[in-house]
Order: C-alpha cells, then sequence, then structure tokens
C-alpha cells in the first residue's frame, strides 16, 4: 500500500460532509488501495458537533482511513495537502443581498486560497463546492498564485448528473445509458445544461439524445429550467439544501480527477476559462466540457454551438462577470 494523501475537507461539520467523509474514507474516489489521512475544517463554534463526526469516523472501523485531525486552524488543514475540498461556505440568511453573500465569501476564499499558497503542496488539487462556486473558486485561485491554476476546479458534476438523470428518466434508460451532456456556465439558475452533443444507448446503439427524446420543445424548455430549479426545489421540499446528491458529485468530480474520464465521455466542471475554443470570456472559472487525462483536464474541442446555446452561454458568462467583479472591488477595499 502507497502512503496515505492529506485530503482537506472544509464545512466538515456540515450535511455535505456528513456523507461525503464516509465515500471518500471508503475509497470511493481515491481508489481501495489508497489510504488517507483526513483533515477536518469548521470554524470554531462547530467543533463540538465536529468531535461527533470523528467518532463516527473512527467507529466505521475503515482500513484505508489512517487518521483524523479534526481544526478550526487553517495553518493545521491546510498543511502539506494532496487534496482540498472547499465546501464550507457562508450560507444566504434571510434577508440577505445577493452581494453581501458574495463579499462574505470572497473574504473566506481570499483567506483559503492564501492558506493554500502558504501551507499545501504545489501539486494540490482543489475543488470548489460551497456557493457561489465558480466565483469562489476563482478568488481562491487568485490568492494562490504559485499553485497552477489548472489545479483550481468548481463543481458542477452535480448539475451534469441531473441533466443525465432527467434524460434517463424520459427515455426509460439507467443514467449510465446517458453520457455527454455538457454544463455550461455558472453553478447558477443561468446554467446552460446542454444536450446537442449527448447519446443515449437505446436497444444496444447510441442514439443522439433529440432522435431518443423525440421532444424537442422539451429539451429546449422544462428540461433546461427542471435542472437549472432543481436545487431549489430540493430546498422547497426538504427544507435544506442538496447533500447526498452533492457529496456524490464531488466523488464523481474529484475520481475523474484522479483517474481520468473514461474514453470517449466528457464531464463538466468549472474551470479557468483562457484562450478556450468557446470563445467564453477569459478570467472566469466557467463550466466546460472536458476530459481528463494523467490528473490534467482538458476541454473537448471542436463542438459545434448553434445560435439557441450561444446565447444561454453568453447569459451566464455574464452573470458570473458581475460576480467577479463585484468579489474583487470589495477585496480591493
Ligand atoms: N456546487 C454545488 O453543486 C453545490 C451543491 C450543493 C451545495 N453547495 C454548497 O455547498 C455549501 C455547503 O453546503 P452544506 O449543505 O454542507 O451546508 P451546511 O450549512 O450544512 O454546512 C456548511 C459548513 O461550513 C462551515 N463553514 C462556514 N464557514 C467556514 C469556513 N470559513 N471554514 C470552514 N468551514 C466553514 C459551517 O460552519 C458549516 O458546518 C453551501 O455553500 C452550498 O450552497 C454547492
Amino acid at each position: 500500500m502507497s502512503e496515505p494523501i492529506r485530503v482537506l475537507v472544509t464545512g466538515a461539520a456540515g450535511q455535505i460532509a456528513y456523507s461525503l467523509l464516509y465515500s471518500i474514507s471508503k475509497g470511493d474516489v481515491f481508489g481501495k488501495d489508497q489510504p488517507i489521512t483526513l483533515l477536518l475544517l469548521d470554524i470554531p463554534p462547530m467543533l463540538s458537533i465536529l468531535d461527533g463526526v470523528v467518532m463516527e469516523l473512527q467507529d466505521c472501523a475503515l482500513p484505508l482511513l489512517r487518521a483524523i485531525v479534526a481544526t478550526g486552524n487553517e495553518e493545521v488543514a491546510f498543511k502539506d495537502l494532496d487534496i482540498a475540498i472547499l465546501v464550507g461556505s457562508m450560507p444566504r440568511k434571510e434577508g440577505m443581498e445577493r452581494k453581501d453573500l458574495l463579499k462574505a465569501n470572497a473574504a473566506i476564499f481570499e483567506s483559503q486560497g492564501k492558506a493554500l499558497e502558504k501551507y499545501a503542496k504545489k501539486t494540490v488539487k482543489v475543488l470548489v463546492v460551497g456557493n457561489p462556486a465558480n466565483t469562489n473558486c476563482l478568488i481562491a485561485m487568485k490568492f494562490a498564485s504559485s499553485i497552477p491554476k489548472e489545479n483550481f476546479s468548481c463543481l458542477t458534476r452535480l448539475d451534469h448528473n441531473r441533466a443525465r438523470s432527467q434524460v434517463a428518466m424520459r427515455c426509460g434508460v439507467p443514467a449510465t445509458y446517458v453520457k455527454n451532456v455538457i454544463i455550461w456556465g455558472n453553478h447558477s439558475s443561468t446554467q446552460y445544461p446542454d444536450v446537442h452533443h449527448c447519446l443515449v444507448k437505446m436497444s444496444g446503439n447510441e442514439v443522439a439524445c433529440f432522435d431518443a427524446v423525440k421532444d424537442e420543445a422539451w429539451l429546449k424548455g422544462d428540461f433546461i429550467t427542471t435542472v437549472q430549479q432543481r436545487g431549489a426545489a430540493v430546498i422547497k421540499s426538504r427544507k435544506l439544501s442538496s447533500a447526498m446528491s452533492a457529496a456524490k458529485a464531488i466523488c464523481d468530480h474529484m475520481r475523474d480527477i484522479w483517474f481520468g474520464t473514461p474514453e470517449g465521455e466528457f464531464i463538466s466542471m468549472g474551470v479557468y476559462s483562457t484562450g478556450n475554443p468557446y470563445k467564453v470570456p477569459e478570467d472566469l472559472i466557467y463550466s466546460f466540457p472536458v476530459q481528463i487525462k494523467d490528473k490534467t483536464w482538458k476541454i473537448v474541442e471542436g463542438l459545434a454551438v448553434n445560435d439557441f446555446s450561444r446565447a444561454k452561454m453568453e447569459a451566464t458568462a455574464t452573470e458570473l462577470i458581475e460576480e467577479r467583479d463585484t468579489a474583487i472591488a470589495f477585496l480591493a477595499k
């Protein structure tokens, strides 16, 4: 067995972490032969709750889990990291404006970016989950300038999985028979779930999604809004935001970074846009179709983009530019 890798999860006393930590610790992400040291960060008022999570992880008696460090101190949490999964963030409180939420989180991700720069390994892979995930990721990246920009990504895999499942349910096939959906842009309601390049396995053959579903109006209408609004629908019903499905998506995202994407398939993740083939504005963390090999992602090139898609890709970029500029203006003060 190899040396343990050091994996940080922030927001470790929260509800996503409660599902995520078990999956990571039993080998779902880094494989069944990879021992793990878990570093768990939360804010000081949550540390007594975090103690309970640590006890439960110990009580799972998992063979790969070699050590657990629970802390409220960033220096301890970010030391020598191989992997940083940044889940913790300031939630939107009643009456709070979006601008104020952006500011509160910009401050958190400035601090965590600096901690990555100072304490983590330069090879660390950073996944930002806490919302607004794209902009938080951009801020952390900007304050960790000695870590390659390609090592940063944000989670849009939950949206990707939602899109996949909606198509699968419509066609009456398992979700794994649907591949190459794309989430473009922001992890917000402006995201664009695109099925123009999606394939569905029907009776043993791969068929274009539009031919499999045979309902263009649905694919260009309710399908898109259902995926865009799915997070809000879960909150309305559960009175809590998506946690089990978010944890599963984090595992899917990180496992693909670690082991690569399957041949002929692409997945969606938020990555740094610079000189990309789709003319998305630069200096954003924007969700693209990517393939991953040797722990390195590459944006899938050459996919046709029609006017319908172009307008939606631009709308979500416009929102990301506004978020970025608000966060940066606040940090500059
Ligand atoms: N990108 C996505 O697809 C996606 C999906 C679902 C949820 N989310 C986001 O993930 C985040 C966490 O969701 P949750 O349901 O686990 O929330 P939660 O409120 O249950 O847990 C969040 C935890 O983060 C902690 N925290 C706050 N500030 C922190 C800081 N500076 N350092 C470390 N920990 C800190 C809190 O104390 C809390 O324990 C939210 O921002 C949510 O909106 C993103």
